[in-house]
Order: structure tokens, then sequence, then C-alpha cells
């Protein structure tokens, strides 16, 4: 008995260390939330599915007659949200499919953090387009290609929202960040009004594919694309409330932003002309 509890003594502190991160591992990886407890839907009438085991996989569907979208019950003022996502296969010339946070558009000042992944034919890479809104105003577009092919795997896209920055990542790893340049007297940034976060896939082939040059084929209809897994961090002490970028993340960073970014509003002369936004002149994002 001695030697037993000795030994299980000796066991605990490891057992504790090994439970507390599988716990940690399974809030933030595996977040398997259940999508009708969280969402609803926004349109597309039955375009919009869920199925699994604890309602934890969302599909949603485009056709000749309508695309679909779910948005979150709850709006949420900062936060980590973390989704995967199975992009649509195949010729998905035309489809765009979403993530992303919006406050209430109506008041016409709203603000937006998103994630568009435009389709292409096949065997032509998507485009990964993100932007960000304040007060009504956005014009803050970056687009990227990827390094793997989305739609044969869910991979997990993250939005990270707190008081001094937005990052954007597709697998952990950071491909954009915008930050708040509020002290440094540019006022761009969503920090008063609480967001929703929204999905949907629609029709966009007036401009979505090389500019609206090529079209939806509807023979390939209906198109589907999946999402699971979500994770919703708005934990008053979680560590996305200082998340900032460390070494590690500021080498994927500049890997992401050398082989695979192919826009970036900040070096837009054409369409600025004298006028870039202040935070390029300034910081040259
Ligand atoms: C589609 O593929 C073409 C050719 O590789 C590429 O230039 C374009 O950026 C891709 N994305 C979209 C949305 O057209």
């Amino acid at each position: 008995m001695g030697i037993l509890s000795n030994n299980l003594a000796n066991k605990l502190p490891v057992i504790h260390v090994v439970m507390v991160a599988v716990v940690m591992l399974s809030s933030i990886v595996y977040g398997a939330g259940n999508f009708l407890e969280v969402f609803e839907p926004t349109f597309g009438g039955s375009r919009v599915r869920v199925f699994g085991p604890g309602n934890t996989q969302l599909a949603l569907t485009l056709d000749r007659g309508s695309g679909s979208g779910f948005r979150s019950k709850r709006e949420y003022l900062f936060g980590r949200i973390d989704m995967q996502i199975k992009l649509v296969p195949g010729n998905s010339a035309g489809t765009v499919t979403t993530f992303y946070l919006s406050s209430d558009q109506s008041t016409g000042r709203h603000d937006e953090i998103d994630f568009e992944f435009l389709g292409n034919v096949s065997g032509q890479p998507y485009t990964i387009h993100t932007n960000v809104f304040s007060q009504g105003q956005g014009n803050r577009e970056q687009q990227f290609h990827l390094w793997f092919d989305p739609t044969l795997n869910f991979h997990t896209y993250t939005i990270l929202w707190n008081p001094q920055l937005i990052m954007f990542k597709i697998d952990q790893t950071p491909i954009r960040v915008f930050r708040n340049y509020e002290n440094e007297g540019i006022p761009f940034f969503p920090k008063v009004q609480p967001q929703r976060i929204y999905a949907s896939l629609w029709n966009a082939d007036d401009w979505a594919t090389q500019g609206g040059r090529v079209k939806t084929d509807w023979s390939k209809a209906p198109f589907s694309a999946y999402y699971r897994n979500f994770n919703i961090d708005t934990s008053i002490n979680g560590a996305w409330r200082t998340h900032d970028l460390d070494a590690n993340g500021r080498m994927r960073l500049r890997w992401v932003q050398k082989n695979y970014m192919i826009y970036n509003y900040c070096t837009d002369w054409n369409r600025f002309s004298q006028n870039l936004p202040p935070e390029c002149k300034k910081y040259g994002v």
C-alpha cells in the first residue's frame, strides 16, 4: 500500500499535466461546436444543411436558384474565431465562399473583417481575399494564393481580433496582420461595434474569377462548401487578447507575403494615385 500510493503520488503530476494539455488542445484545435446552438441560417433555405453527430458539420450549397449562408446568433466584441472549411472542388469558377465578421450593416457605418475564397476553373488556384472595414469604409484588401489545395481537406481559417490587431491565419500560419494605429493618429480600426460571424456561398461570376471573364459552369451545380470544428474564444484571460507575432510567426508571415501574396492595397499606386491610405504611407503594411 505504501509503495502503491508512493507511485501514484509520483505519477499524479504527470497525469495532470497530460490531461490539461489534452483539454487545451481539444478546445483550440477541435472545437467541434454545435452549429444549431450557435448559428442560424441567413438565406438559401434547405441549402443550409447541418449534420453529423452533435450537429458539428454544416454544408452550404449553391445552385441556379440561390446560394446560402449562416450567421452567429450572438454578436462578439473581440475574440478568436477558428473555422475549418473545405472549399468547392473542381470547376468552382464564379463561386465565392466566405467566412467573415460584420457589425450591423444597416447603420451605413459598419465594421467588417473578411475572408473570401474566390473559386477558379479546375486546376487553377483559389484566390484568398481579405479586407477590413471600419465605420463603413473598406479598401484594405490583400489577396493570396495558397500553398495547398483547399478543396481536398478541411483547413483551419482563423480571425483573431483584439484591441491592438487583427490577425488572419490559415492552419496557424499568419497571412496578414492589420494593426490599430489609433495612438499614432490613424483612426482606422474596428473596435466599438460588436460583430457577428457570417459564412456564405454565392454566385459572383460578374466579378470573382479573373475579373468576371470566367462564368459559373451551372452544369456542375449544385456546388457545396463544408464547415466544421468551429471554435469561438472570447474568454477574458484568453491568449488571443494579447496575441501578437512571435519570431516564428514573423518568419511565416514573411514567407507567405513573399511567395503567395498576389495583391496588396498598400502598393496599388494606380488605384490610390498619391493618396495611399495613411497606414501604408507610415508603415508600408
Ligand atoms: C485563377 O487562375 C488564374 C490563372 O492561374 C489566376 O491568375 C487567378 O488569380 C486565379 N484566381 C481567380 C479568382 O481568378
